[in-house]
């Protein structure tokens, strides 16, 4: 077969397989969407859900898998609700996003925006979001406005701004606090579903604002509802240790962790998590800092799955439970891995970092390095 025959061959099968589906399209008829609404998107969702038959076997849960979400554009699950939120911006003739964000949002928040054509902002706490984060939404064209405080005190900063506005510059306001959000991450959910063919017994995700336990929930009991599955997972959330008013059960006014960039002390969406954990018979607890870096490690070690921290939470959770004979070790348990280990080089780098070996240009040079 000549070369050109080939090529065409390939493309074809790539044709015929459906070139990558657009979440928006994907999922419409589960989505506030219209005939009226852009069909943006840079690629976001259909995110592999990979078996961890390592890491599983080492924590005793042989029916893990990861929802590696770091594979969305920005490299975070926001990129689902913010596609949404994005279009229906563009349909109602928004200029102007702004956001707070711990830094996933804005990053996020940037790049949709900037596809888009709109103006973003974004406020984030002074020296508390991780270099790669930064970068984003900096690259991506968006004012980047430091404030002191905490995400608490950038967010409640954004809410005055909307609540005074002006009228020469109306803003969009882009965090969880917008419905859209939440109706976009919901399709996570949907894919874990239809991957796994019906819900896992067990769903795990790091917890912050509570968006994405909300999001999830919400998704699974949609297919429910619409006869595509017959069951919803118990629904597991995770806080870091000193940063975990959910469980703690009242607001941390500084909230702390080492580990975890995702300190939040008054969750938006609380009251909303506390309902998920109820209604599904789960749970909210915390992880330390020490439980949430092992699981770092261990995802990149067993898996070669690197997540940024808060993501571990996930699985630190998972670990802890199952070693405390919560979890039923048959049970299909899914963890959710938020955010790509990319977004934060200076942990990874104080947590992870071995050092590198020098060697002369040789083989022989190389060999002797490695000690072989
Ligand atoms: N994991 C990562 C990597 C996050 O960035 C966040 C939240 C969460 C988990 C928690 O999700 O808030 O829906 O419960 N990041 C927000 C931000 C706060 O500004 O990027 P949640």
């Amino acid at each position: 077969m000549r070369m050109s025959d080939v090529l065409r061959q390939l493309r074809q099968q790539q044709a015929t397989a459906g070139a990558r589906p657009r979440l928006l399209e994907r999922f419409e008829a589960f989505l506030p969407v219209s005939d009226a609404t852009p069909l943006l998107s840079l690629g976001e969702g259909f995110t592999p859900l990979v078996h961890a038959r390592s890491l599983g076997r080492a924590i005793g849960c042989p029916q893990l898998h990861l929802k590696v979400e770091g594979q969305n554009p920005t490299g975070s699950f926001k990129d689902r609700g913010m596609v949404l939120t994005v279009a229906r911006a563009l349909e109602d003739g928004v200029r102007v996003l702004i956001c707070a964000s711990t830094g996933n949002t804005a990053a996020s928040a940037a790049a949709y925006g900037a596809h888009a054509g709109m103006e973003v902002v974004v406020v984030l706490p002074r020296g508390q979001v991780a270099a790669g984060k930064l970068l984003q939404a900096q690259v991506a064209g968006a004012r980047v406005v430091a404030v002191d405080g905490g995400f608490d005190a950038a967010l409640a900063t954004v809410r005055a701004l909307i609540d005074d506005p002006d009228p020469r510059r109306p803003l969009t306001l882009v965090n969880s606090v917008n419905p859209l959000r939440i109706e976009g991450q919901k399709t996570a959910a949907f894919e874990v579903c239809e991957d796994l063919g019906g819900s896992p017994d067990y769903l795990a995700v790091p917890v912050g604002n509570a968006g994405n336990i909300t999001a999830y929930w919400r998704g699974f009991n949609d297919y429910r509802s619409s006869g595509l599955v017959e069951t919803v997972p118990v629904m597991l959330g995770f806080q870091a240790a000193g940063a975990a008013p959910l469980v703690d059960g009242s607001p941390v006014d500084e909230p702390r962790t080492v580990a975890t960039a995702i300190r939040i002390g008054r969750p938006v969406s609380g009251e909303s998590a506390l309902r998920v954990r109820d209604e599904s018979g789960g749970r909210i607890e915390a992880v330390t800092d020490e439980q949430i870096l092992d699981a770092y490690r261990d995802l990149a070690r067993y898996e070669g799955i690197f997540c940024e921290p808060a993501s571990a939470a996930s699985v630190a959770g998972v670990r802890k439970l199952a070693a405390d004979g919560a979890i039923d070790p048959g049970a299909t348990i899914v963890c959710v891995l938020t955010g790509h280990g990319l977004k934060d080089p200076d942990t990874a780098r104080r947590e992870q970092a071995v050092g590198t070996l020098d060697a002369e240009p040789t083989a022989a040079g190389v060999r002797q390095a490695l000690g072989w």
